[in-house]
């Protein structure tokens, strides 16, 4: 703790921000974030280290999602406060050696950042020391294709995350921004959509031109049928 500056492990980028810029060196080569990203969805996510289980689970679950990200419009990129060095080690024994849940010879080709210096870290809040002040936590950064950050999970060290419910909430952003809807609860693709609530002309408007298809539960509280075709065909271009 004591060669971390306070601000600098209290910096907690937030939804609705742009995203902290840096340059940084990764597997893939290096990169100048998030500017190479833009036009892109970009989730930008940390794990607390090379060589370790937990972080062994996830990538290979994530990098075997990987194409079903990107067709999404979706890209990837990892962080460990580890070396060039470890990345490219612990990427080759997931490669050779590690058969995981029917998972095997997964090659991992998002850029994984090197961090040793923690300085991209600590910009995202992912050195938290009331859980380890010499790794990051599990952190998730959705950013949307202008760089905004629009979602932000932080999970702890002994916690593997479910990619599932990252790709949900990555087509559910992406769902509002293309529809002008929300969505409710564990939705999914297919499900009904939440029709904004009224306060403007425009909003009700719609509401009485598309009545016959809107179920109302009360005022506020308004949903409206968005087939998965729809979702699929505007988000994913099928
Ligand atoms: C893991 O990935 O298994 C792990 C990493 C750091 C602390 C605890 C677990």
């Amino acid at each position: 703790m004591e060669n971390l500056k306070e601000q600098e492990i209290i910096a907690m980028p937030r939804i609705g921000e742009k995203a902290p810029a840096f340059q940084a060196v990764t597997t893939q080569g290096p990169i100048n974030f998030p500017e190479d990203y833009t036009g892109s969805w970009v989730i930008l996510f940390s794990h607390p280290a090379d060589f370790t289980p937990v972080c062994t689970s996830e990538f290979m679950t994530f990098a075997t999602m990987e194409k079903q990200f990107n067709e999404a419009n979706c890209k990837l990129v990892g962080l460990s406060v580890d070396g060039l060095y470890s990345h490219i080690a612990w990427l080759r024994t997931i490669k050779e050696k590690i058969e995981y849940r029917g998972m095997k010879n997964v090659e991992v080709t998002f850029p994984l950042i090197e961090d040793i210096t923690m300085e991209v870290a600590k910009k995202y809040g992912m050195i938290q020391p009331g859980e380890s002040n010499t790794k990051a936590v599990r952190a998730v950064f959705f950013i949307d294709p202008k760089g905004v950050i629009r979602a932000v999970i932080y999970y702890p060290l002994s916690l593997g995350r479910n990619f599932d419910e990252l790709y949900r909430a990555l087509i559910a952003m992406q769902a509002a921004d293309a529809f002008s809807i929300a969505t409710p609860a564990d939705w999914r693709p297919g499900d009904e959509v939440i029709v904004p609530t009224a306060g403007s002309c425009g909003v009700a408007k719609e509401r009485m031109e598309n009545k016959a298809e809107m179920t109302c539960y009360d005022w506020f509280f308004c949903t409206k049928p968005l087939s998965r075709e729809q979702v699929e065909k505007v988000i994913l271009k099928k």
